[in-house]
């Protein structure tokens, strides 16, 4: 069973107009999208794709639902295959129970867990308005920093008293054990008695995606050189501190609107920024941001402006971060806010106008950023200069998009007064030695391959419409179909292997996609299905396309065969190198047909200069794996 969690997590990650936008060609009209419905046949669109409400819906056949309805139907999934392939899309990690009595602890531990902490986070809360500590120390702190009854309500804001053990006897009273109230990191063991984990200290309740209380953050009152400003809940079975941003259940919204994430440092820079109306923000809690936090922030957005205090140490937090971020493939922008200020402050002494205004002036992409920084440290010197632009030119090969990488290529560019082919000529250099690097140079990278056309968006149909490498797609599964179960040198059964290599290469063929899909969740539970699963099948066309498949003979294409000018072994009892040699063959396939289609573009192009090189880059990408892969099948034929 896929855990409520995972559940959670893949429809929360879900765009209904990325996930539709496999299937049907939808244009933009106001904030919704339409197509042709794939459900009945027209000629005029009618079929609308809301991404607000995260629903379809076809004014001409009354078909509508979400994205797991439009899987269930179109692709006739199961709910779970329908959850597994989001998974996949979205590169969520399934989290799955079987029925151990170890998973049903564990479950009832994070449901206890978040129960006391729903308790503690009233209790706190509570301590506010029913005690008189809590009024005149803890109220009169947030009211004294400015901040409304409203945003005290909606960040769930908390006192905790004095004495050292207050809120264990009001827990333990109502019936809490002391020994999750231990787990939740809420009491601890001073030696001598059991007492509160925070004392004297205002609150800040630091929730999930989804709303639930999982930890606190304690501001202290008194200053104390012997106790930190902030202390936080330790980490728990539903506390992860690497994973969370805060903020972001109150943001996620807003961020998914606009477009964009702000991303501050304190707590309380998010929530004035809140008060000013401003919401689509959160707060990286002091440190720099992790993989998975990007990766939080990335479900709703891919742009994220940091606001930084403008100082010394902001600055270098600031470039050691964008380093990590720029490999994430978000844009990055940053705001160095004034004498120190946070956002907090700024607000305070400013106002929200004048902050939307300052952040609207000085927003700076990050490699612009950098590039300012390192070339006000460099002056005039021509060989300082010349490492700032090696250095620049490392970032930007960091970036993994393509259309991206050359928006910015232009615009470092410029501010180096560089021409622009020297840099895009660094840049590839540098991106090369690292692939090579990563993946030994003579492996093909289906992942790179993937990326680069997820940057095609509006041509990506127009690609996958060329029905032409049905053949490759065929033969692949004819692999699984007839190997899968044997294994490969390396002891991997074929079938793994296989899934493996293509796992990143889009499938056309609707039926055939529907057989890997098929494998895969088989595989999955344990199974490796062959043909004789599918004969089985209740779905006529599996069942016949699978006849097809196992009983035609193999034949190859005349024409690749003379345009390569190399011999292709027919299938034999050497059943690896016949792996092998498919998948490169599905591969070069795949290759030359993208090189064909963008060539096209890329004629349709001239006379837009921008454009042209883009196409080109693209063009130059796509050789360079072509020739790549001709290596490769040129050692699979040997053999
Ligand atoms: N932080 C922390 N532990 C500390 C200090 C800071 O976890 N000992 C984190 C908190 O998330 C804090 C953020 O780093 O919000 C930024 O720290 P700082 O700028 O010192 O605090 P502010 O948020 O500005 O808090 P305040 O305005 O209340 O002083
Ligand atoms: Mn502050």
């Amino acid at each position: 069973m896929i855990t409520a969690r995972s559940k959670e997590e893949i429809l929360s990650a879900s765009r209904v107009e990325e996930v539709i936008g496999e299937y049907v060609n939808l244009k933009k009209r106001g904030t919704n999208y339409i197509g042709l419905c794939p459900f009945h046949t027209e000629k005029t669109p009618s079929f609308n794709v809301s991404p607000t409400k995260g629903i379809f819906k076809c004014f001409g056949c009354g078909k509508a639902g979400d994205v797991i309805t439009f899987l269930i139907e179109h692709e006739k999934f199961t709910y779970p295959e329908a959850l597994r392939w989001l998974a996949q899309k979205y590169h969520i990690t399934i989290e799955e129970t079987g029925d151990t009595a170890k998973d049903q602890d564990d479950k009832m531990l994070m449901e206890s867990l978040y129960i006391i902490n729903q308790f503690a986070q009233e209790y706190f809360h509570s301590n506010l308005y029913k005690t008189e500590e809590g009024e005149t120390i803890g109220l009169a702190y947030f009211k004294e920093r400015g901040l409304t009854e409203e945003m005290i309500q909606k960040f769930k804001l908390g006192y905790a008293l004095q004495q050292e053990n207050a809120f264990t006897i009001t827990a333990t009273k109502s019936g809490y054990q002391l020994e999750l109230l231990k787990k939740a990191g809420l009491v601890v063991n001073r030696g001598y008695s059991d007492v509160d984990f925070f004392h004297q200290r205002v609150i800040f309740p630091l929730l999930n995606l989804s709303g639930k209380v999982v930890a606190f953050a304690g501001r202290i009152m008194v200053k104390d050189e012997r106790s930190p400003k902030y202390i936080n809940s330790p980490e728990t079975e539903i506390y992860q501190k690497s994973k969370l941003v805060y903020g972001i259940h109150q943001a996620r919204t807003s961020i998914r609107q606009h477009d964009e994430c702000f991303l501050t440092e304190g707590y309380t820079d998010v929530i004035s920024m809140h008060q000013a109306g401003i919401e689509n923000v959160v707060a990286s809690s002091g440190t720099s941001l992790t993989d998975d936090q990007i990766k939080l922030i990335k479900r709703f957005t891919d742009n994220i402006t940091i606001l930084y205090d403008g100082d010394e140490a902001g600055i270098k937090a600031a470039l050691r971060g964008l380093e990590m971020m720029a490999s994430q493939d978000v844009n990055i922008r940053v705001v160095l806010l004034p004498d120190g200020d946070d956002p907090d402050s700024f607000l305070h002494k400013k106002g929200s106008a004048a902050l939307r205004e300052f952040i609207r002036d000085n927003k700076k992409h990050f490699l612009q950023f950098k590039t300012e920084v390192l070339m006000k440290d460099a002056g005039t010197d021509p060989l300082k200069r010349a490492d700032v632009i090696k250095e620049v030119v490392g970032t930007l090969a960091l970036v993994p998009d393509v259309v991206r990488r050359s928006i910015l290529l232009k615009e470092v560019s410029r501010m180096l007064d560089v021409r622009e082919q020297v840099l895009i000529t660094e840049v590839n250099k540098q991106r090369r030695a690292k692939f090579n690097k990563e993946t030994g140079a003579e492996k093909f990278e289906a992942d790179a391959l993937h990326r680069e056309l997820e940057t095609l968006p509006d041509h990506r149909e127009q690609l996958y419409q060329d029905r032409s490498d049905e053949l490759q797609e065929r033969d692949v599964v004819r692999l699984l179909l007839e190997f899968g179960r044997k294994e490969m040198e390396s002891a991997v059964p074929v079938a793994a292997y296989v899934l493996n290599e293509i796992r990143d290469v889009s499938i056309n063929h609707m039926h055939l996609r529907l057989m890997i899909h098929e494998i895969e969740s088989q595989m999955e539970a344990g199974n490796i299905p062959d043909h004789h699963y599918f004969l089985q099948h209740h779905d006529d066309e599996l069942k016949r396309l699978a006849m097809e498949i196992i009983s035609s003979p193999y034949v190859l294409s005349e024409n690749w065969n003379k345009m390569h000018d190399i011999y292709i072994k027919m299938p034999s009892d050497n059943f690896i190198s016949d792996v092998k040699s498919s998948i490169a063959r599905f591969k070069m396939k795949k290759i030359m047909n993208m090189i064909s289609e963008n060539l096209k573009e890329l004629n349709s192009a001239k006379g837009n200069a921008e454009e042209e090189i883009y196409f080109m880059n693209v063009h130059q990408r796509l050789s360079q794996w072509k020739q790549e892969l001709g290596k490769d099948i040129g050692t699979v034929i040997v053999n």
